[in-house]
């Protein structure tokens, strides 16, 4: 397996590169914008294909580099579903899991530091983002932060992972890499509390000042841009109402670019066809079963996903692939449930 912990030093933020062979596909744990040339460079010298780029939450003091790695890779980006932010691809929710080639990792919510913080654990890892510290906990007094809530996502779910898991942070400023739940139990002086009230009057006299570059960091976090508005210039957008019009239309086809974890929990467009987003170069090629369908049976592909980045992204590469008619739901399933249009489950 491959595991690096990468760090920025002008934020002091650790960004986490895994992946669970050489030559695999890889996940990208909180990039920062500035450093995007270091990991594209190193994917490349570790002969990985990033797939998907997750932020724990969204970030005060850096640009995150989930845009960037996006439009280099095409990777899918990931949140939580509270976020704000407007780049993401797939958003999750506690007890989901996030999977590449070989290795998945398991969603918890964790907020408090702010309202979409996530946690994510991995075997005997857990990314804890900036909800526990290494010897501290993340700030609470601002976007949407809520110290109770953090008292909870401490206490009750990082704590009660097993002792031995190894702890990696979003942050730290004294030069720690990795801790363990039980250390952070017996040694970290924000837990030494007797009670919720007790944190709680603790971080809410900690007045800490605004990160310096948070007037910039969090709207630039918020809107990265979608690459969709580019896709839909182009006139390879359908909007969800129009979508819902050609149902059952025999020369159109309805792809669903999501995976089957999200198939299953949110359910699916009745008559679509399951191509998840990580195959779909296979599937565009000469052979390939959408290369087929819109080739040889002359179908017109329309594709979807959560909210319409990852075919955005599918309509250029098949209208690379010489797919010409291929188009996308402009925002997705989450557009087409807003329309009111059929789900099965
Ligand atoms: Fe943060």
């Amino acid at each position: 397996m491959i595991f690096r912990q990468l760090f920025d030093s002008v934020s002091g933020t650790y960004t986490y590169l895994l992946a669970s062979r050489p030559g695999g596909e890889a996940l990208i744990i909180d990039p920062v914008l500035e450093k995007v040339d270091r990991y594209l460079q190193l994917v490349r010298e570790l002969d990985l294909k990033l797939v998907k780029a997750v932020d724990t939450h969204l970030h005060a003091d850096h640009i995150t580099g989930l845009g960037a790695l996006r439009d280099h890779t095409q990777c899918i980006t990931v949140m939580g579903e509270q976020t704000k932010a407007d780049v993401v691809a797939m958003r999750v929710s506690d007890g989901d899991r996030v999977t590449i080639e070989g290795l998945s990792l398991d969603v918890l919510y964790t907020p408090g530091h702010t309202d979409d913080s996530y946690s994510y654990v991995m075997g005997n890892r857990v990314f804890t983002g900036d909800t526990l510290l290494i010897r501290g906990t993340g700030r609470t007094d601002f976007q949407n932060g809520d110290p109770r809530a953090q008292y909870d996502s401490i206490f009750n779910k990082l704590l009660r992972l097993p002792d031995e898991t190894l702890l990696y942070p979003a942050h730290d400023y004294k030069g720690d890499t990795v801790s363990t739940i039980g250390e952070e139990k017996r040694f970290n002086p924000r837990l030494r509390v007797k009670s919720i009230d007790e944190y709680v009057q603790l971080m809410n006299s900690l007045n800490l000042p605004n990160p310096k570059m948070m007037d910039v960091a969090v709207p630039a976090n918020v809107r990265i841009g979608f690459h969709q508005d580019e896709i839909a210039r182009k006139g390879w957008a359908v909007a969800a109402s129009e979508a819902l019009d050609m149902r059952g239309r025999t020369d159109v086809t309805l792809v669903d670019l999501r995976e089957k974890s999200e198939r299953e929990r949110h359910g699916a467009i009745p008559g679509s066809i399951h191509a998840p987003y990580p195959a779909l170069q296979e599937n565009l090629d000469a052979g390939g079963m959408l290369h087929a369908l819109a080739v040889a049976a002359g179908k017109r592909i329309i594709f979807y996903c959560a909210f319409g980045e990852r075919s955005a992204m599918a309509v250029q590469a098949a209208q690379d692939a010489g797919l010409k008619t291929a188009s996308h739901i402009e925002g997705g399933f989450d557009a087409w449930k807003k329309t009111g249009g059929p789900i099965v489950h």
